[in-house]
């Protein structure tokens, strides 16, 4: 099936859990014309505490749930996924056009004018495995970059909790070493490199005061616009759609999916569906 047949078929959507659900609706404002399709592996969340070559097993063998149902397009709405597995989800399922957010995010951060450096926030293992770092001194080689873990931050908003002073206070508690360290310096921008965080955005913000905050979602967005124009594969439909799958716990994904969305939806609009995972036994090296 050549790809340029291939215009009605949703756009995939893929997630550890319920963050990409921020991406997912920047995408569906941006492109009214499309349908979706939301993948949340929320039985192996959390992503970003593991290592890489777990990360990169789960996302290989979960997207095959979204390819094999039939997808136009693959968005990887995961900083802990793209970081290490888009190279390989790009050669195991092409020619599918297959996006990552830390490119998008990379360059939104370069589109703030003032020169401090451009921190990151992200999950433990995004952070260590200098993804931003590597991305942005290609682009700008003369940009400080600071990866600061925010691991925390992946669970508060999984459980909703998005604002008020008890959020703020962690905010600022995960915060304090980093402007510690910063001394007199303002940072340029606070990148929010994690999918979950767009919803903490305005707790955030009140946190950090006039650094801006910046969710690279709209950035995404254009840029698969380009791409799908690219390749022909727009679609001129006028009705939405949108189906959620999730791996584990629909009803508590059903949940909290507002926040993320700003609509509701109920645990009947979200399919259960099944990663098989792969199952290999080690021996420990013998080191004596
Ligand atoms: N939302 C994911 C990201 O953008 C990570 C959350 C997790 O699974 O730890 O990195």
């Amino acid at each position: 099936m050549s790809l340029s047949t291939n215009k009605d078929l949703p756009i995939g959507v893929f997630d550890s859990g319920i963050g990409g659900l921020t991406v997912l609706r920047a995408l569906q404002h941006a492109l009214p014309h499309e349908n979706f399709l939301y993948l949340g592996d929320t039985a192996r969340l959390p992503y970003g505490t593991k290592s890489p070559q777990t990360v990169k097993d789960y996302a290989l063998n979960a997207n095959e749930i979204l390819v094999a149902t039939g997808v136009k397009a693959l968005v990887v709405a995961c900083n802990t996924a793209t970081a290490v597995a888009l190279d390989a989800l790009q050669e195991k399922f092409q020619p599918l056009p297959v996006l990552g957010v830390i490119a998008p995010g990379a360059i939104a951060s370069l589109e703030i004018a003032s020169e401090g450096p451009i921190v990151v926030l992200a999950t433990e293992s995004t952070a260590k495995w200098h993804a931003y770092r590597d991305i942005l001194s290609s682009l700008a080689p003369e940009r400080t970059v600071i990866e600061w873990p925010c691991q925390l931050l992946v669970a508060l908003a999984e459980e909703g909790w998005c604002e008020g002073p008890l959020v703020e206070e962690i905010i600022s508690k995960l915060l304090s070493p980093l402007f510690a360290y910063l001394g007199n310096t303002k940072p340029a921008c606070i990148l929010l490199g994690c999918t979950h965080f767009p919803v903490l955005k305005s707790a955030m913000q009140h946190v950090v005061g006039t650094i801006p905050v910046i969710d690279p979602a709209h950035t995404l967005a254009a840029q698969v616009i380009t791409l799908l124009s690219s390749q022909n594969l727009l679609r001129a439909g006028t009705k939405q759609e949108t189906q959620f799958m999730a791996t584990d716990g629909i009803e508590r994904f059903a949940r909290v999916a507002q926040t993320f969305l700003g609509y509701a939806i109920s645990s009947e609009d979200v399919e259960l569906v099944t990663v098989i995972p792969k199952i290999t036994t080690a021996k420990k090296a013998n080191t004596a």
